[in-house]
């Protein structure tokens, strides 16, 4: 008999079987599919098909044996030993249950959902943009002089073998690639992570966390970005926060500003975390530089634009007075543990 006969009148035999117990399900596996049995035997007898055939015959042998194995899962489920003790009246129903244990989510992530969920209510779409980045994207059409100090080896990552590309030093190249590739009207959050070359401790990492946002249309005014950070700041530390403008300076941004909240943690009165100011940085702003639009092609007369950026860490640590920058990266369960899950 040709091997393609041999297939299918195994399979008949084999859809013909019934299990009526484990020994049975046993003697199946023996038979049909372990090493000496009948299914390995036919992919033995392989070697003999001719080229041609082979495709068409290998399927049918594949097949053959997925149906096999799928009767023995089938029948080894069905008269597995934990449903023979419950048959013998074994099993106990009193036994403790599997626990299965619950994640939470790592506290990065529930502030940065909830950041973009505040952003998503008020009209801005999320866009990513690459860690590794070229000059362009960081420094220079984000209208970085040529000998910024931000430039330097000592504060950014370059990639040796390209020095051309870096690790970006914040999200702001985000924001030309956005402004090269889309056209106005763009309302925009852009979260990610960012690396600098510092040394690490309690205060400092060589990378962590931001997001950025943009917004340019016609006629945006810093009072839109006025009012658009106190709306964020109030819901997400509450309705009694207050919010105050420093003048700043980015090369990026004109007018800048660095952005204080009053202190969450001591509502103004002083406190360590505040160090007795009351006040507590959390983001730097501004409005669009009209340099950067036209690196970017957009019509810097006909279109204005806000931008800010934050550090999701310094969020973090603002609401959950967390103490070390540390403890976000070093996957503690200790730690990650204490946080709700539901974000
Ligand atoms: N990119 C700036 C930083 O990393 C933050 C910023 C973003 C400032 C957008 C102004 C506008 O510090």
């Amino acid at each position: 008999m040709t091997l393609t006969e041999d297939i299918a009148r195994l399979k008949f035999e084999i859809e013909q079987n019934s299990f009526q117990n484990a020994e049975d399900v046993e003697r199946y596996r023996i038979q049909y599919i372990s090493k000496k049995g009948f299914i390995p035997a036919l992919f033995e007898r392989f070697k003999e098909v001719i080229p041609e055939d082979r495709k068409a015959v290998g399927k049918l042998l594949n097949e053959l044996k997925q149906f096999a194995e799928q009767k023995w899962n089938a029948g080894s489920e069905e008269f597995n030993k934990e449903s023979k003790k419950e048959k013998e009246g074994l099993f106990d129903y009193s036994a403790p249950g599997w626990t299965m244990p619950k994640g939470s989510r790592h506290p990065l992530s529930v502030v940065a959902n909830e950041i973009n969920s505040i952003f998503s209510r008020l009209g801005f779409s999320i866009a990513e943009g690459p860690e590794i980045e070229d000059d362009w994207h960081i420094f220079s059409a984000l209208n970085f002089p040529e000998e910024h100090p931000a430039r330097d080896m000592q504060d950014t990552f370059f990639i040796e073998k390209n020095p051309d590309m870096a690790l970006r030093t914040h999200t702001s190249s985000v924001q030309i690639r956005m402004m090269e590739s889309k056209n106005p009207p763009l309302r925009l959050l852009m979260p990610g992570r960012v690396y600098r070359n510092e040394a690490i401790s309690a205060r400092a990492h060589c990378f962590f966390h931001q997001v950025e946002g943009l917004y340019v249309d016609e006629n945006v005014s810093f009072a839109d970005l006025k009012q658009t950070l106190l709306t964020f700041s109030r819901e997400l530390f509450g309705e009694d926060t207050k919010i105050r403008l420093r003048p700043s300076y980015f090369p990026f941004t004109e007018p800048s500003a660095e952005m204080d909240i009053s202190c969450t943690v001591c509502k103004g009165a002083g406190c360590n975390i505040c160090k007795y100011t009351g006040w507590v940085e959390i983001l730097g702003c501004g409005m669009v530089h009209p340099n950067v639009m036209k690196n970017c092609g957009i019509d810097d007369e006909k279109y204005t634009g806000f931008a800010f950026g934050m550090g999701i860490e310094r969020i973090a640590i603002l609401k959950y007075q967390v103490k070390d920058l540390r403890l976000f990266s070093q996957n503690d369960m200790r730690f990650l543990k204490q946080f709700r899950t539901e974000w």
